[in-house]
């Protein structure tokens, strides 16, 4: 019968035979060498899972600190194995529960924390020297990592051993998602800021997650995604580079954050294509020679975009597939979504099963028993190949515009991502791409599901917190603290030390955030179109 060809997300050809025909003269030594060994293909570990599972790392948190708290020891009661904090809007933002922009937001799709008391109460009773946290900030990312070593400094945990990860990356908020305060150039000196912070301060702190899960959950495809992301972090080392730091300094605390989609084998080889260029990357191009400067080390989320409403508990399905791939792919820490998340927040009950997913894929399954599984694979292999070469000319075009705040400064990212997201958009409004339970095998829905409700009562909880916050605290201190992030702000010292002298002070995060305001403004999109 005659050979028939598919098109991958990333529209690729992916032919329904491969043969060793396919894998004439590659050479596998150079192309994937070791795992653990340069240029990573094969994992970034020499013993990857067979050495110590990836962290199964539940993305959490919602109304007050108190009910966030409760749910993290319950994550941590059922065997996650990290925390990761997700920030309601006015946080993200960096804004007070009682901003009048904060209104109807407080608590809503994240924990709202206003002051370094907030985080006291969300990491009550949590031992910050034996877990990695992991928080989910960006914009005012240096505010939120300052409380938190703060709180862990009242533990009596030494900063040093600090472990965990701020997403930081606030480029990719430019493309998608959206949650930006200051102007790029700003941005890019706060996160150079936060580089040298934390390689002095905080050795062991993941200073940035660079993701491309955003973008592909707004469209990307996995070429895409894997193309702009490493676009992204060319440009933070390039910015901490002319900060004057050097890159094997900053650079083995860069972390990654991609999505896991149902394509499970060009998932796979994304991942593997994005490890090898990244190390070729930060080898040839910005010469680092630690082997932890060439790592892509990446967190993975499953594919929040591919849940449907419809029949929900079919989503179960979708993220065990989703989650096997990120595991197939190398994934160091996981997150995998609850199937009742694209009607609401997660039950604590649907959170607890996506918990179980990532631990019968650990514990069941052989997959743990081998590393890279896929090695070898005539049609990996070659996606892989296909892959990183569909990769390099994106990034390329990215380079052609100037790099990637310039790209973005003309939208280029942004357009692309959403002709893409058009195009998919067709191919499920036609019947073309299949989703089960949407545009097939629909059904009656049987029964009603009944989502988790998050109590508007919360936000007068916090704006009552506030005001005994700024009743009590000594506002002249406040004030003169502020004062220096201002001063540090229009000059060019490392502002995280004046920042943790105002927080330490009682000064909100809104507040630190309006400080930068005053003196950076706000970043205004330009109309790209
Ligand atoms: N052999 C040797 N050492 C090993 C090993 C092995 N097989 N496996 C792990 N280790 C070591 C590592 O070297 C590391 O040591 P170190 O701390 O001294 O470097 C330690 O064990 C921990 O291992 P990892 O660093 O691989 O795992 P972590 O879980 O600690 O870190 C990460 C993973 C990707 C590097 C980190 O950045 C991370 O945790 N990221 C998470 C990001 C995240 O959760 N984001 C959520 C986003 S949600 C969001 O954006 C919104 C939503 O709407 C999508």
């Amino acid at each position: 019968m005659g050979e028939s060809t598919a098109r991958t997300e990333s529209d690729l050809e992916m032919r329904s035979v491969y043969s060793a025909a396919d894998l004439q003269g590659f050479d596998a030594q150079a192309r994937l060498g070791e795992p653990g060994s340069y240029p990573y293909t094969r994992g970034v570990y020499p013993t990857m899972y067979t050495g110590r599972p990836w962290t199964m790392r539940q993305y959490a948190g919602f109304g007050t600190a108190t009910e966030s708290n409760e749910r993290y020891k319950q994550l941590v009661a059922a065997g996650t194995g990290g925390l990761s904090v997700a920030f309601d809007l006015p946080t993200q933002m960096g804004y007070d529960s009682d901003a009048p922009l904060a209104s109807g937001e407080v608590g809503k799709v994240g924990v709202a924390i206003d002051s370094v008391d907030d985080m006291r109460v969300l990491f009550d009773g949590l031992p910050l020297g034996d877990i990695s946290t992991s928080m989910t900030i960006n914009a005012p990312a240096s505010t939120l990592l300052l409380m938190y070593q703060l709180v862990a400094a009242e533990q009596g945990v030494d900063s040093k051993q600090l472990a965990g990860t701020i997403q930081n990356d606030v480029l990719k908020e430019y493309i998608a998602r959206g949650t930006y305060i200051y102007p790029p150039q700003e941005s890019l000196r706060l996160i150079s800021d936060i580089f040298a912070y934390c390689s002095k301060e905080m050795p062991r702190w993941n200073t940035i997650s660079i993701s491309g899960y955003h973008m592909a959950e707004a469209g990307a495809t996995p070429a895409q995604e894997v193309a702009f992301t490493l676009a992204n972090a060319k440009e933070y080392v390039k910015a901490a580079h002319a900060a004057g730091l050097d890159v094997d300094t900053f650079a083995p605390r860069l972390s990654f954050f991609f999505v896991a989609r149902t394509t499970l084998l060009e998932e796979v080889a994304k991942f593997r294509a994005a490890r090898r260029i990244w190390a070729r990357i930060m080898k040839e191009e910005f010469g680092a020679q630690k082997p932890k400067s060439q790592m892509l080390r990446f967190h993975t989320q499953t594919a929040g975009v591919q849940l449907t409403a419809q029949q929900p508990e079919v989503n179960l399905v979708r993220v065990s597939l989703q989650g096997l791939a990120a595991v197939l792919g190398g994934t160091q820490s996981l997150h995998t979504n609850s199937f009742d998340e694209a009607i609401a927040l997660p039950t604590q009950k649907a959170a607890r099963l996506a918990l179980r997913t990532q631990q019968v894929i650990a514990y069941e399954t052989d997959v743990c028993k081998t590393v890279d599984p896929f090695a070898g694979s005539y049609v990996v292999e070659s996606l892989t190949n296909d892959l990183e070469d569909k990769i390099m000319e994106l990034i390329q075009a990215v380079d052609d515009k100037g790099g990637a705040a310039a790209a973005i400064e003309q939208g280029f990212q942004k357009q692309e991502i959403e002709r893409s997201a058009y195009e998919q958009q067709l191919k499920i409004d036609s019947g073309e791409r299949i989703v089960v339970g949407l545009n097939k095998y629909q059904i009656e829905e049987d029964e009603k599901y009944v989502p988790l409700k998050v109590d508007p009562a919360i936000e007068a909880e916090q704006h009552e917190r506030l005001e005994k916050l700024r009743s009590t605290r000594d506002n002249a201190k406040v004030e003169q603290a502020l004062g220096e992030v201002k001063r540090a702000a229009e000059g060019k010292d490392n502002l995280l030390y004046p920042m943790k002298e105002a927080l330490a002070a009682n000064a909100t995060g809104g507040e630190v955030s309006n400080a930068l305001r005053d003196v950076w403004g706000m970043y205004t999109p330009v109309d790209a179109f």
